[in-house]
């Protein structure tokens, strides 16, 4: 815990020039970094990768925590991925290149068994979540910016299609569950997030779900009963 504690407060919050949280790794929502972690560490993740790296607050994070593994990331737009490319260059484990995050799923899901991935990249008129969903073969996946139906916690839309259970049941194979972080959980460390706090999915593919379904701050949704239509 104070590895993580120590790599995330000391990441730059570069992204703060755009987003709304004004930036930081996951947010700056330390809580995602504990689950991240206990996730990393549950399911003997092989590679980390994000999608949509902005400045890359996250990936910096991720490469300074998790010196020992590969982080991919990805932009749609060169010069965010540049800026991060120049900001991560240190680190020998980071990877980020200029492409849709779908391809980057892909390829990451050809070489990698139990990546850890963290979907983060919209913005744009075309909205990837979809087809990075799609693209994993096995892997834990924490959706960021999901509606956890709590309202503290924010979450993405596109016009009516809301990120959401929704998305996840028009999946080729949904899952029967995913998980959600329980709002009232009582963290070991504090969230010093006093702006917008992003919600979270969780759902394992292709991968038991036993470490989700054990940890204790997270709550077990049925899609079939959460899926509004
Ligand atoms: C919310 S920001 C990401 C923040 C970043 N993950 C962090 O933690 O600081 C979303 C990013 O996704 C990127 N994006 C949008 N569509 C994309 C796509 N199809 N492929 C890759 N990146 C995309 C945007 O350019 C934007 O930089």
């Amino acid at each position: 815990m104070d590895t993580t504690l120590c790599a995330f407060y000391r990441t730059a919050r570069a992204g703060a020039v755009r987003l709304s949280d004004d930036g930081g790794p996951f947010g700056f929502d330390i809580t995602v970094a504990l689950l991240a972690d206990d996730l990393v560490t549950g399911y003997d993740c092989d590679a980390l990768v994000e999608t949509g790296c902005h400045l890359g607050d996250t990936t910096d994070y991720l490469a300074r925590r998790y010196p020992e593994l590969p982080v991919y990331s990805c932009d749609i737009d060169p010069s965010y991925a540049a800026f991060t490319r120049r900001r991560v260059a240190k680190h020998r484990n980071a990877r980020v290149e200029p492409v849709d995050s779908a391809a980057l799923v892909n390829s990451a899901a050809a070489i990698h068994h139990r990546p850890l991935f963290f979907l983060d990249a919209h913005w744009g008129p075309d909205w990837p979540l979809a087809r990075e969903l799609e693209a994993i073969a096995a892997g834990i996946v924490l959706i960021h910016d999901f509606d956890i139906g709590h309202p503290r916690f924010s979450y993405d839309a596109y016009g009516d299609l809301v990120c959401g259970p929704n998305m996840l049941a028009a999946m080729s194979r949904p899952p029967e569950r995913y998980f959600v972080p329980d709002p009232e959980a009582d963290w070991p460390l504090p969230c010093l997030q006093t702006r917008r706090r992003a919600g979270v999915g969780i759902l394992a593919v292709g991968l038991d779900s036993g470490p989700l379904d054990t940890h204790p701050h997270l709550i077990t949704r049925h899609l079939e009963m959460a899926v509004t239509r």
